[in-house]
């Protein structure tokens, strides 16, 4: 099975949100993947994600409520096919931590969708519109992100 791991700094806020709302969507395509989240640091090791994530994504259908926060470790670049970075400062740190024969698992996520960006901003420190955005580019290239995995599978 094809599997998908998205992966933030903490993992509270930005790749549970990609975790749910690419599970969704992938669900609704008829697609059977494995998928996950993870954080480059260890800060929120066995914390829900953030309720501020968690409330925004209720509100457009995505339920946050079961997850946990955990850390990359050297075992997900054995078990994931895709590994999809939220920003440039995860992309690195992926990129650091990987062997080489698995660098190529790696990817910005957005590098996937339509949007002109191609970061996922950090909303932790910031306001509701920044958790509003998170969503906003999430949902976009989760679409793109199925769309490339259809292709690599035909
Ligand atoms: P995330 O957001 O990487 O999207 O989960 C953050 C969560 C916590 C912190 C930073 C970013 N923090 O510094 O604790």
């Amino acid at each position: 099975m094809t599997s998908v791991l998205f992966v933030c700094l903490g993992n509270i806020c930005r790749s549970p949100t990609a975790e749910a709302v690419f599970t969704k969507k992938a669900k609704d395509e008829g697609l059977n993947l494995s998928i996950d989240s993870a954080g480059t640091a260890g800060y929120h090791i066995g914390a829900s994600p953030d309720p501020r994530s968690e409330h925004a994504a209720a509100k457009r259908g995505y339920d946050l409520s079961q997850l946990v926060s955990r850390q990359v470790d050297e075992q997900d670049f054995v078990d994931f096919d895709y590994i999809l970075a939220m920003d440039k400062a995860n992309l690195l740190d992926l990129q650091s931590l990987c062997p080489s024969e698995h660098q190529h698992k790696i990817s910005l996520f957005l590098s996937h969708g339509q949007s002109s960006h191609d970061e996922v901003p950090d909303p932790y420190y910031g306001g509701d519109k920044g958790f509003e955005f998170v969503l906003d580019l999430v949902e976009d290239a989760s679409v793109g992100l199925i769309q490339t995995i259809r292709k690599s599978t035909e």
